[in-house]
């Protein structure tokens, strides 16, 4: 085996495969031996390059004059005729999504996003994100038994993503339906049938935000991300056209949704995985903020993310060639020694977790990360004050969907004595 650039193969790197045991297991710790000996790696497996350092990765994220954006939400198995053709019956035709825009257009564009996701817009959702999470909780906690996956992270932030996006309240209970499950669907191998079931939600979420778009538009005086866009698009004509928006609808959701959902899931299970951490923040919240940052370096839910090499360049002082699909093992940097000391060990009182890379990093950088951050922090609080005394169930066998980039346990079984519940009237 040999690389595009003529090179031959190691054998850890014709071995290399994101879908198996080791790397679903734990993906920044199994790309240790790698970081050490090889950094930077042909996979023939996925036919990319592979890299595992944090200094090589940051440097790919600040070049964008190099690496393009343009293949960050292209689907790492492609889609089958059959999946094609479901998704043309729907009229599925998105355009461009920030996330996978390059240059002057996407500067413009960012910056014209920008304002719902401002600090103190964030802020002014808390009381209601506060009151949806509490919501689920009562839903269960006189019970004594969770899955905090299904119960609760997989229901709270859809609901949260469709109000940041200004959808009408009226129109969320219909969105909520359409499953996207974008996970294996464009970071997996699904089978043509998970292929074809997605597809048909994908095309009928499309269809439905079409016309949630023409519904905006008629008042797009409120609150969110999507009459935000509109009234920017009324003030600079072209910038956002129908399909931009519809787009976003689209887009938005699942940047919001299931990397919320997981990181959610990844923070509670390392903080019950670690009992005395789990004591110290319920004994005292303000530790809240730091466990989340440690969680979404420790296990972040976003674990790898792609660009493509538009020149011939090097990367760690390997040569890649022009047009290489690269993708950075994001969660392979936030286990990098040569930054974070004992990478291997969840500490909340490490001094600089916020360097992790699970939000990108420049250009890119998540836009929605004081968002996520503030749902994360709501959660635990909430968590912490109405079931400080849950622990995980013992001998359940934490499973992940097998794929590259999104990361978060299918479910997260949590059991309490419900008579020792410390809040009166549970709230
Ligand atoms: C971009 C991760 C939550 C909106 C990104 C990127 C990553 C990421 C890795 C690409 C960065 C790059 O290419 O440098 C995450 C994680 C989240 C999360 C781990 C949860 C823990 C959210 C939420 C929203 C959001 C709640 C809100 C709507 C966006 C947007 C972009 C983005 C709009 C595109 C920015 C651009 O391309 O300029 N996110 N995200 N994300 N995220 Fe998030």
């Amino acid at each position: 085996l040999t690389t595009p650039t003529g090179c031959p193969v190691s054998t850890m790197a014709a071995a290399f495969d994101p879908f198996e045991a080791a790397y679903q297991a734990h993906p920044g710790k199994s790309m240790a031996a790698a970081r050490k000996a090889e950094p930077v790696f042909y996979s023939p497996v996925l036919d990319y390059w592979i890299v595992t350092r944090y200094d090589d990765i940051k440097e790919i994220f600040k070049d964008t004059d190099t690496f393009s954006a343009s293949i960050t939400l292209d689907q790492i198995t492609p889609s089958t005729e059959e999946t094609i053709g479901i998704l043309i019956q729907h009229g599925f035709n998105p355009g461009l999504a920030l996330v996978n825009e390059d240059g002057p257009s996407h500067r413009e564009r960012r910056i014209a996003h920008q304002e719902p996701f401002k600090g103190k817009e964030v802020e002014a959702l808390a009381p209601r994100i506060r009151a949806i999470v509490n919501e689920y909780i009562d839903g269960f906690v006189k019970k004594g038994r969770a899955d905090l996956m299904a119960d609760l992270f997989q229901e709270a932030p859809i609901t949260i993503a469709l109000i940041f996006m200004g959808i009408p309240d009226e129109d969320i209970a219909a969105c909520r339906q359409f499953t996207l499950d974008q996970t294996v669907f464009m970071y997996g191998r699904p089978s043509p049938e998970e292929q074809k079931q997605v597809a048909s939600n994908l095309g009928r979420y499309w269809e439905f935000s079409g016309g949630l778009v023409e519904k905006i538009r008629q008042t797009p005086h409120g609150p969110g991300w999507l009459p935000h866009l509109i009234r920017e698009s009324e003030r600079k004509p072209g910038l956002f056209g129908d399909n931009e928006l519809q787009t976003t609808a689209l887009a938005g959701l699942v940047a919001a949704h299931e990397t919320t959902t997981n990181a959610s899931g990844n923070a509670l299970r390392a903080l019950l995985e670690n009992p005395l951490t789990w004591e110290r923040v319920c004994a005292d919240p303000e530790l809240i903020p730091k466990a989340a940052e440690e969680s979404l370096r420790y296990d972040g839910s976003v674990a790898a993310w792609r660009r493509l090499a538009v020149k011939e360049t090097t990367v760690g002082g390997v040569k890649i060639p022009k047009d290489a699909r690269v993708m950075m093992i994001t969660s392979s940097a936030n286990h990098d020694e040569a930054v974070f000391e004992e990478p291997e060990r969840f500490d909340i009182d490490r001094p600089n977790p916020n360097r992790h890379m699970t939000f990108g990093f420049g250009a890119h950088a998540c836009m929605g990360a004081t968002l996520a951050r503030q749902e994360m922090r709501i959660f635990i609080e909430e968590l912490a004050r109405r079931l400080p005394h849950m622990r995980l169930v013992s001998g359940q066998q934490i499973t992940y969907l097998p794929n590259t980039s999104f990361r978060g346990p299918q479910h997260l079984l949590v059991e309490w004595d419900p008579r020792l519940n410390p809040v009166p009237a549970d709230r």
